[in-house]
């Protein structure tokens, strides 16, 4: 039996909320306030969140902490680290915080999962050393200098982005590439230019049935074998939570690492899905990675709700997005090695909330998770800023940025200092923009004509109050990245759980894989649809397969075998 729930827009604070929306002063006016930007600074685990230019009230954020409380927050955070079955239409627990955790972590889960997770990190750990000191040897005994890491979704963003950001912190004695997508435009171009004898592959899969990752391990297994390399298995390792399924398909056990169905794909980072991290930084950063998380996860076990700051963030998200009808969330990075950021976040947000449903199986009563986008802020102030000024969306931003560089260059210092001022002064354009009137000053102190300036007063003047946030990070450091994705993941719980949606599952995705294995078995195979499958996609693939029929009929009659038929259409 599904368990009552009082949905959000039945809280009593909500009601505040809504009220307070229709009452609220622009940022200029705000910003106006000397003790906001101390009030409203928070810091835990290396990161400072300054959060003054949030189009809140202290009666505002006195309602957000109110609906965190009236939805059971606490509650529901404090099941989720006991390891209680939060994800109920899988029926399982979510403990990717054990895997970052130590055994005075109280609350606590169970022992025997603690060993399990200490046993798998420990071998995960010994294996990134001996690759990393040469001492994986290929099927021809000579050492692995390069490894191909494929997988997808959660089994390839996190790695990928963690090693991208800190590809500078420390040395790689061996080369870490990443595949995740099917084309084969994208293995070949990773793969030309490396030597079969010396390149391992790490196939990461929670499931091991991922077909875009079995494709591209099934195209790497041939590309070894056309080069003479016999025994395949020799040179890849399995990272799954199904075992069996690898070895089945003839993954040997000792080249296996796991990971447990309690630890969901795109919180995986933390688990054996890390190799191809722990790979490229070594087993130390990969540690301090952990230890950075560790520090987020007990920050948000423990900290006052209106110090939380992944708590802070998503009542802030919720504001923006239920209250201030925010639809887009932007997160833009003015520390380059965090370039891979937003699109790991937007697997991180956008699989756990894009929901429509509550926990209960009622159709949401309230907007949930937002469209979450971004890159690198100076390269974006060239591109899509101007829409941050000037358009017609509304978009709330988080600005990440450092306080020290370590890069070894001369000038850099120069270089961190240019990022540094141009986000705040995005930040304060953005928060404070400039009215008509100061417009009109301006361009007639630039001696224009009061025509001439009535004329271009529209064109050049900003509307601001668009909110923002600004994550300080000290520098880019194993433990900083690891804090900054366990916040991320605690921020996106929050808001499910005050919007009582469910964080943990992905039926969406779900649906695409049925659907594309059956179009795929019609493609390839010659297998018939479904009944019932609609108009458009059966018309699609005849267009598909006549297209494939004619090219291979071209290709017969310039060899001169057979005639040319006509070019495929839709009709
Ligand atoms: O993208 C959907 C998803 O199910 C993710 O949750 C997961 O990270 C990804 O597919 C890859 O799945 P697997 O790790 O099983 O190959």
């Amino acid at each position: 039996m599904t368990t009552p729930i009082t949905l959000p827009h039945e809280q009593p604070a909500w009601h505040a909320l809504a009220l307070a929306a229709t009452q609220l002063p622009h940022l200029r006016a705000l910003l106006q306030d000397p003790q906001r930007p101390a009030r409203m600074t928070v810091q835990a685990a290396g990161l400072t969140l300054d959060y003054s230019r949030q189009r809140v009230t202290p009666t505002v954020l006195q309602s957000l902490i109110d609906l965190a409380r009236q939805s059971r927050l606490e509650a529901q955070r404090d099941a989720m680290f006991r390891g209680e079955a939060i994800n109920t239409t899988e029926q399982r627990a979510v403990l990717h915080v054990a895997l970052r955790g130590s055994a005075d972590d109280t609350p606590t889960w169970a022992p025997a999962v603690s060993r399990e997770v200490r046993t798998e990190l420990e071998r995960m750990l010994a294996l990134a050393t001996r690759i990393r000191a040469g001492d994986w040897l290929g099927a021809s005994r000579k050492p692995i200098t390069d490894v191909v890491a494929i997988g997808i979704g959660g089994s390839d963003l996190g790695p990928r982005m963690a090693a991208h950001a800190l590809q500078g912190v420390v040395d790689q004695p061996v080369r870490v590439h990443f595949v995740s997508n099917p084309d084969a435009a994208v293995l070949h171009q990773v793969l030309q230019g490396l030597d079969p004898l010396r390149t391992g592959f790490v196939v990461a899969s929670k499931t091991f049935t991922t077909q875009e990752t079995l494709l591209n391990a099934a195209s790497a297994q041939r590309w070894l074998a056309d080069a003479g390399v016999a025994q395949w298995s020799r040179q890849f390792i399995a990272l799954t939570a199904a075992p069996a399924q690898a070895q089945a398909l003839g993954y040997e056990p000792d080249q296996t690492l796991r990971f447990w169905d309690w630890v969901g794909g795109r919180y995986s980072l933390w688990s054996a899905i890390g190799l191809p991290l722990a790979i490229a930084v070594g087993a130390e950063a990969f540690t301090q990675v952990l230890t950075g998380a560790h520090d987020m996860d007990r920050h948000f076990a423990q900290a006052p709700l209106a110090h939380n700051l992944p708590v802070l963030m998503a009542l802030l998200g919720i504001w923006q997005r239920n209250f201030l009808a925010t639809p887009t969330q932007l997160v833009t990075s003015y520390a380059a090695p965090l370039a891979l950021l937003p699109s790991y976040l937007q697997q991180m947000d956008m699989e756990s909330n894009g929901k429509r449903t509550h926990a209960d199986g009622r159709p949401v009563s309230v907007a949930t998770g937002p469209i979450v986008w971004g890159g690198l802020g100076i390269d974006g102030q060239h591109a899509y800023y101007q829409l941050l000024h000037q358009g017609c969306h509304r978009v709330a931003i988080d600005f990440i940025g450092t306080l020290r560089t370590e890069v070894p260059l001369p000038l850099a210092r120069q270089h961190l200092q240019f990022n540094q001022a141009n986000m705040l002064a995005q930040a304060q354009a953005l928060s404070v923009g400039r009215d008509a009137a100061a417009t009109r000053a301006l361009l007639i102190q630039s001696g224009l004509s009061d025509a001439e300036a009535d004329r271009l007063t529209p064109h050049r003047s900003f509307e601001g109050n668009v909110s923002s946030n600004l994550l300080w990070l000290d520098t880019v450091n194993p433990a900083t990245v690891g804090a900054l994705v366990a916040l991320y993941e605690h921020k996106v719980f929050c808001q499910a759980a005050i919007w009582q949606t469910l964080a943990f599952d992905q039926w969406g995705v779900e649906l695409g894989k049925t659907v594309a294995n059956e179009v795929l078995a019609a493609l390839s195979q010659g297998q018939p649809l479904p009944a019932g499958t609609d108009e458009a996609t059966q018309a699609a693939l005849r267009f598909v397969r006549d297209a494939a029929q004619a090219s291979h009929s071209l290709a017969a009659t310039l060899s001169g075998t057979a005639p040319a038929s006509p070019s495929p259409s839709l009709a």
